[in-house]
């Protein structure tokens, strides 16, 4: 006997989170995350392009309770094709599923979407990225040389098929 938990509230004993739409009150978050995550990081003209999008789905992980935003992810729909854009997590909330849950929900609405398969790109170094990735069943299907101008560092493209088992 028990109460199911509520599938968007996920974490073991340190964190909590619940996934939504990104919302223009996020983007100070979301910007903070971003400057400490990436060399080039996304200007917040980016992101507010991002929230309301037909083609986007913008979404945010808050703390539960709380509500500072511990992750996000950007993901395109277009036809049969689903791209991951971006996705990072706050330092200090890493390593305890906020990722994976993004990628699954940049899934699972890419499926209801129409999309078929899902692409992205990842530096070639970047060993945590690439690992989540691989565990989540993507596969190598290229390598972009020099891709990323700020480093000249290699992207790795990555594909998975994705279909109905990842809509539920
Ligand atoms: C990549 C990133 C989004 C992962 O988010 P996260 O919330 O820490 O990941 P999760 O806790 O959900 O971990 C999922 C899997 O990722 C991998 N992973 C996460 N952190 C890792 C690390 N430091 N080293 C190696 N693998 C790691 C593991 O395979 C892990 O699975 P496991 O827990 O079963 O071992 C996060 O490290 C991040 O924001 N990095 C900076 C931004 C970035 O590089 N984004 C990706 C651009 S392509």
């Amino acid at each position: 006997m028990g109460i199911d938990p509520d599938p968007l509230v996920s974490g073991e004993q340190t964190l909590r989170f619940r996934i939504r739409d990104l919302a223009h009150e996020d983007l100070d978050g979301v910007m903070a995350i971003e400057k400490e995550s990436f060399p080039s990081p996304w200007s917040r003209a980016l992101f507010e392009e991002e929230i309301g999008r037909g083609f986007s789905d913008a979404i945010v992980a808050v703390d539960v309770p709380g509500g500072s935003v511990a992750g996000y992810a950007i993901c395109w729909t277009v036809g049969y094709e689903s791209h991951l854009l971006n996705i990072a997590v706050r330092p200090d909330a890493r390593n305890q599923g906020v990722g994976r849950s993004l990628l699954k929900e940049c899934i699972r609405r890419g499926v209801r979407a129409g999309g078929r398969t899902i692409t992205l790109e990842v530096r070639a170094g970047n060993e945590p990225a690439l690992s989540l990735y691989r565990r989540d069943g993507f596969r190598f299907t290229g390598v972009r040389r020099g891709y990323y101008t700020d480093t000249g560092e290699d992207a790795i493209v990555l594909l998975r098929e994705i279909g109905e088992d990842d809509a539920v």
